[in-house]
């Protein structure tokens, strides 16, 4: 599969196939999901729910596992080889428009499994229609406390797991308390946003607009990038 991905590409740049198949999905998941976002806009509540919620699924599916392939590498440790441009233009843009992608595909991902969580709380189904409720909704401390300790057993028992049947290593250890971190941060940041939008459609509907944004930038520095490495700077990988 690793090998397969290194081969030539489709669109004739001198990309590998594995980063014409990413650029290509993420062109086709930022289609789909501006699709999503007019049909949200137009009041089609059930057809927006259907495609955001499958296009997300999907989304979350292709990208973890095509990176798992890629072994998370990409550039970031395939380092300057894969640049043939000028050390200004390595250290100044591309290095900073990398980070910048890299930071927004967490918040991205993150974003993905809140906002289906969100849709789902918020949703009701009036006369076959499905709209946001216009009510409060907020989840209360012993609550987020709950789902946090849960959520750390479980990555408890799966590190043990690990461990016992791969063998203990540091870099495991921390991808593990990594997750957990990420988790409380977000619930942390959660019981501010709460504070900010207690009316839980009026939640779903700031943060959606916010998540399509993520997706439009990142779709931005995602292209530009493949543009710098495949089209305008080639180096030796890819
Ligand atoms: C996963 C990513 C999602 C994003 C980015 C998103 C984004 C949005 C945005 C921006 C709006 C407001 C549009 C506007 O009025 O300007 C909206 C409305 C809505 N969303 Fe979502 N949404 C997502 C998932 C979901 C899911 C999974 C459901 C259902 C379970 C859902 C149900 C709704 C409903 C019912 C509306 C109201 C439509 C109307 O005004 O009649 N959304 N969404």
């Amino acid at each position: 599969m690793t090998d397969w991905l290194k081969q030539p590409g489709f669109f004739g740049t001198h990309a590998t196939l594995g980063a014409d198949l990413s650029q290509l999905m993420a062109t086709l998941f930022t289609g789909l999901f501006l699709v999503g976002w007019f049909q949200a806009r137009r009041g089609q509540g059930h057809a927006h729910h259907w495609l955001m919620l499958g296009g997300m699924v999907a989304m979350l599916a292709f990208f973890t596992s095509y990176y798992l392939f890629r072994q998370l590498g990409v550039l970031a440790v395939e380092g300057k080889e894969g640049f043939g441009g000028p050390q200004e233009l390595y250290d100044y843009v591309f290095i900073p428009l990398l980070t910048v992608h890299i930071i927004l595909v967490i918040i991205g991902l993150v974003m993905a499994i809140y906002m289906i969580v969100l849709g789902f709380r918020t949703q009701a189904i009036v006369q076959g229609r499905r709209l946001l409720k216009d009510a409060h909704l907020q989840t209360s401390g012993k609550k987020i406390g709950m789902i946090l300790g849960g959520l750390t057993g479980l990555a408890v028992m799966l590190f043990l797991f690990r461990a016992a049947t791969a063998g203990f290593s540091m870099r495991k250890l921390e991808v593990y308390l990594g997750f957990v971190a990420l988790v409380g941060l977000v619930l942390g940041i959660e019981t501010t946003i709460q504070r900010i939008w207690p009316n839980g459609a009026d939640r779903h509907r700031a943060l959606g607009r916010f998540t399509m944004i993520i997706y439009c930038i990142l779709f931005v520095t995602g292209s530009t990038t493949y543009t710098m490495l495949y089209i305008l700077f080639p180096g030796k990988i890819g």
